[in-house]
């Protein structure tokens, strides 16, 4: 331990007009998925002293807070989200004082910190869960159907396949919407009230500035546990409220956790945000977790599902922007995490997804981007089975459509739906796995071509993936009113999106083929080479260019 944990370090200050505006409104979040980031002991799994060490790449990148993916102590049955103590760091991932650590040098370099909170499920080996007693106040437990109990008490299923129950050797039921090894907990119990908001507290008092919340849209059951009816929960999942997702009574909980960081704010804290992670049926749904009372942001995942069509990102742009304008909430916008296909292999190529990223990048609102995106790496689609650790792979059940952890547009071409691909080690410097990642291999096996992908690699390389996010991300902070201002669309040729953001024009060619346009301006930043000069420009198929106007 190098400092007091009771003392945290000060967060980042907002400079000049931004002062008191909100950090979050339009941050580019960076999300560290701390398992596959940087391996600083050489057991081929990335860790936190891993994570502090390479937090100047993520200054240089130019983003302006990281997203921790769970580091507690764990079995690791889901990735880390099975936690087993949400107050202590899994010797894998290091110490309560890397963690300290990482939080007083992110904060050094301006970066703030948003840490994840898993309050759906526990892991079976959490101390509430391995004591019986507690277990059946603490967690949902039902006695089974059929003559002997022998029957689930209901029809629902995981999100990881299979039933979403399994039996004791008691001989009652525990719910689960996940994986086995992760119980739900029965959120009508005071006590687990009290304990998160004690978790809460933990890590506001070690210099968090935000808490993503896993599942946040399932914490709340319908009463009396109904049945979906046989067969429907695949077809229903994402398209309506379910009695174990998106239940109106979610909505209270969220309210307790915003008035507590409220509460930390105004007693001379730090501004710390709660982000949702909740799948809901609409766009309008899904900004009820964004009202004023409650949390600050919702992932918005609808371009997770969007085509690379004009027509179709523009609808799912309008609609983002309309519900979530409706509560005073700015959106916020994912193209890939580490649940789903990496949008370079999801969108059908690196030239679309240089794209898509510009296009994002250009929209009013928070940005989250998913390590490695900024390198161009693509899904990996040949991982051997021997290696791979998705719970759902095991189970059977692609996460196509879970509606609470992935939604990938996939099914072919290797896209599978399972989430090994998209977590594969990231390359750092070198010709040869594992890339710099740590000093010993990497927990899944990196692709032989990744080297010309590695940081070093495209660092200071102006066609490279990497100098075009440096690029974007700066050009974000020096264009006033980019992430919060005035949006309008603009006329354009079929296929093609020209939106007018304050001092710049963002056209998107969404065709394979060229296309040609009034000169609109300076040339700012484009995805793929521009040719323009006297009155027109040429736009290259699936290309996305920044125009000074
Ligand atoms: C959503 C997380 O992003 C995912 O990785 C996890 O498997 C589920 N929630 C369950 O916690």
């Amino acid at each position: 331990m190098t400092q007091e944990l009771t003392s945290p370090s000060p967060a980042p200050q907002a400079a000049g007009p931004d002062r008191g505006r909100g950090w979050w409104r339009d941050a580019v979040i960076y999300q560290v998925y701390v398992r596959s980031f940087s391996d600083s002991d050489g057991d081929g799994i990335g860790d936190l002293r891993g994570v502090r060490e390479r937090l100047p790449h993520l200054k240089d990148l130019g983003v302006d807070a990281v997203w921790l993916t769970p580091f507690y102590a764990s079995p690791q049955a889901d990735g880390g989200y099975d936690v087993a103590d949400y107050r202590a760091v899994d010797p894998l991932f290091g110490t309560l004082a890397d963690a300290d650590d990482l939080i007083r040098t992110a904060h050094a370099l301006g970066l703030r910190v948003i840490v994840d909170i898993v309050p759906n499920h526990t892991s079976d080996r959490h101390p509430w869960f391995t004591d019986p007693e507690l277990a059946r106040q603490r967690y949902v437990f039902r006695p089974g159907k059929g003559t002997r109990g022998e029957l689930p008490p209901n029809d629902w299923e995981s999100v990881f396949g299979g039933p979403a129950w399994t039996r004791t050797d008691r001989g009652d039921w525990y719910l689960h919407l996940f994986a086995p090894e992760q119980p739900d907990l029965d959120w009508e119990r005071p006590e687990v009230h009290e304990e998160f908001a004690a978790i809460l507290r933990f890590w506001l008092d070690l210099g968090v500035d935000g808490f993503r919340i896993d599942v946040a849209h399932g914490m709340v059951k319908a009463p009396g546990l109904p049945d979906i009816g046989h067969g429907a929960q695949a077809r229903l999942i994402g398209s309506q409220v379910l009695p174990f997702f998106d239940q109106d009574g979610v909505h209270a909980i969220h309210r307790t956790w915003r008035r507590l960081l409220d509460g930390h704010r105004e007693a001379g804290g730090r501004e710390v945000i709660g982000v949702a992670e909740a799948w809901a049926p609409s766009a309008e749904r899904l900004a009820l977790y964004v009202r004023p009372d409650e949390l600050h942001q919702a992932f918005n995942f609808q371009f997770l599902s969007a085509p690379w069509d004009a027509d179709a990102l523009r609808g799912v742009i309008d609609s983002s922007l309309a519900a979530t304008v409706a509560v005073g909430a700015p959106t916020t916008w994912v193209l890939s995490n580490h649940d789903v296909v990496r949008h370079t292999t999801r969108l059908g190529g690196l030239a679309r997804a240089r794209a898509a990223t510009l296009l994002m990048l250009a929209l009013p609102g928070s940005a989250y981007l998913y390590q490695g995106e900024e390198l161009g790496l693509p899904e990996v689609t040949d991982l051997p089975a021997e290696v791979r650790q998705d719970p759902a792979f095991f189970r059977g059940n692609g996460q196509g459509g879970d509606g609470a952890s992935a939604a990938d547009g996939s099914g072919d071409g290797g896209q599978d739906g399972f989430r090994d691909g998209c977590r594969v080690p990231l390359p750092w410097s070198g010709a040869l796995p594992p890339y710099g990642f740590g000093p010993g291999g990497s927990w899944l096996p990196q692709p032989a071509d990744w080297g010309r992908l590695s940081v070093a690699a495209q660092t200071g390389d102006p066609s490279s993936t990497l100098e075009l996010y440096r690029g974007a991300l700066e050009l974000r902070r020096r264009l006033p009113g980019l992430g919060d201002g005035e949006m309008a669309w603009q006329p354009a040729p079929e296929g093609v999106l020209a939106v007018r953001r304050p001092g710049m024009l963002c056209t998107v060619n969404t065709r394979p083929g060229d296309v040609e346009i009034p000169l609109p301006g300076e040339l700012l930043l484009a995805s793929a080479p521009v040719a323009a000069g006297g009155t027109s420009a040429v736009l290259p198929g699936d290309s996305c260019v920044w125009w000074a106007i």
